[in-house]
């Protein structure tokens, strides 16, 4: 378009002149800078997440010197505190300007009881106090947007302010993934300001409706225009004069902006970023550690992973085989990509494994495979497709057959053998080693499990499943444990 118009001024220009300064040219006019932007990040006890969350602010593709970044973080009883302060010596310079709000005391709140991971009445009013602050810093260093991204979210895509900022809205979020149906929006409140479910949720949620919809609440990563009028009436703290509903961050800002008459919306036409279903208050620091880290493996399933912060040492880790004699990995060695991303995953959770080279089914022929003793019976068809074995099931059967012979041969007592296409349930590690120590205790006396198989979940709160392998579920069913 800008071509097309500077030609024709261009010939014109000749056209007059004929040919007198044939050789001017107008320059277009240039782009406007980026508007500027103050992101907020108030991290408390963010140790497990931090290198990763960092990581996802700085490969954000946006101009760093047109962003401010606004860091608080206290009532912390891990080392919080230090990274951020690591990392904003680094990237301090990068930026149009850092403000640095740390406090080392104390490490708890006085009303919590349960622990770290409960909200309490002080925390929600200190969180609030907090946000309200970073908005009035955005507004008093005219920025044009207020970013605000919780600790542990996940901003996968790097585009996100660009696209969010095309929508040109008061408020909006970029929706979330979770590993459930739990996301960073609402589609329905009581009177009462509570989460309603409502039919429009699952649609918008699982993309089968894309867009921008207009909602009643937002929270953990939303963006604020501040270049709106309205936004001037917005606000974390304190609560709306009128404000009668419950004491809670999330409920205190979205009433904030019902009475400021700004909608609220959530964007769902890409992946945006995803982020762990929070827990409870009872829930402790490993917990939320152990839930972070599903949340960066399930991103691992279908997108590069999530790496870490260059600016930041990466925590060791310590690989131990979780009591099993041998953990065996299955890789067909021409899918690297799978290999890669299920060490990957391991190396994560700290599982030491062996990898075994796949028998591949597809290379072999008839004679080849006679020649290993197999052979077909008469007339097999499988009870769920109804054709007979196919090589890549042959593999896969040969391939396990291996390891059993290794386990023969090495007199090994217990070992677990996965594939290199496993996707991990939240807790996989803790879990599984919670399960062999209740099957020691209660001295059962088993020979082959399956943890994982088509249509049931890797350790289900109440059942095993009970199938070695998809193929191997159809003919040797062995039991199944409740736990
Ligand atoms: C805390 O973080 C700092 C900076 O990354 C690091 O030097 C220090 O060793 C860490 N301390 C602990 C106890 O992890
Ligand atoms: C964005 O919205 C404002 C009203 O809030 C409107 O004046 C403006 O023209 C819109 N900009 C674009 C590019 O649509
Ligand atoms: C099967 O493969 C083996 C080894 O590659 C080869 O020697 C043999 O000729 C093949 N047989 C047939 C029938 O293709």
């Amino acid at each position: 378009m800008h071509g097309l118009a500077w030609l024709l001024l261009a010939l014109s220009w000749c056209d007059l002149s004929r040919g007198y300064f044939s050789e001017e040219r107008w320059s277009p006019e240039s782009r406007l800078l980026a508007p500027r932007v103050l992101v907020a990040l108030i991290c408390r006890n963010s140790e497990h997440s931090l290198p990763y969350f960092l990581g996802t602010v700085e490969r954000l593709n946006y101009p760093k010197e047109r962003m401010a970044l606004w860091v608080a973080t206290d009532h912390n009883e891990d080392n919080t505190t230090d990274i951020l302060r690591e990392w904003l010596t680094k990237v301090q310079n990068l930026y149009h300007y850092v403000e640095w709000r740390p406090k080392e005391e104390p490490e708890f709140y006085d009303d919590e009881e349960d622990g770290p991971k409960q909200w309490t009445n002080q925390r929600y009013e200190h969180v609030m106090k907090l946000r309200q602050v970073a908005l009035e810093s955005a507004r008093e260093m005219w920025a044009d947007y207020f970013l605000l991204v919780d600790c542990d979210n996940l901003i996968t895509n790097p585009d996100v302010l660009w696209k969010l900022m095309k929508e040109n809205k008061t408020i909006v979020a970029p929706m979330l993934e979770s590993r459930a149906a739990y996301s960073n929006f609402w589609c329905g409140m009581t009177s009462q300001g509570y989460y309603k479910r409502t039919p429009a949720y699952l649609p918008m949620r699982k993309q089968v409706r894309k867009g921008c919809f207009a909602v009643p609440m937002v929270h953990s990563t939303f963006l604020i225009d501040l270049r709106k009028e309205a936004s001037r009436q917005l606000a974390f703290h304190p609560p709306h004069p009128e404000y009668s509903w419950a004491f809670d961050d999330i409920i205190v800002f979205a009433y904030s902006a019902r009475m400021a008459d700004v909608q609220m919306f959530v964007c769902n036409k890409e992946t945006y970023g995803y982020f762990p279903v929070p827990l409870r208050s009872h829930n402790t620091l490993q917990d939320e550690a152990d839930s972070f880290l599903h949340t960066l493996l399930e991103v691992n399933v279908r997108n590069p992973p999530v790496m870490p912060s260059k600016y930041l040492p990466v925590p060791a880790k310590h690989p131990d085989k979780m009591g099993f004699d041998e953990v065996f990995m299955i890789n067909l060695k021409r899918r690297t990509d799978r290999r890669d991303r299920m060490l990957r995953t391991l190396r994560q959770l700290e599982i030491d494994s062996k990898v075994i080279a796949a028998v591949d089914g597809k290379a072999m022929n008839t004679s080849e495979i006679h020649a290993l003793g197999i052979h077909m019976l008469p007339g097999y068809s499988d009870p769920y497709h109804g054709r007979p074995l196919t090589k890549g099931e042959l593999g896969c059967f040969l391939s396990h057959y291996n390891i059993w012979k290794e386990i023969v041969e090495r007199g090994l007592q217990t070992s677990l053998v996965i594939e290199d296409d496993l996707r991990f349930e939240v807790f996989f590690k803790r879990r599984l080693m919670n399960l062999m120590s209740e099957v020691e205790k209660e001295g059962l006396d088993w020979i082959l499990s399956t943890l994982a198989g088509r249509g049931c979940k890797l350790i289900t709160e109440r059942k095993l499943c009970l199938i070695y392998t998809t193929w191997w579920r159809r003919i040797i069913p062995i039991g199944h444990w409740d736990t």
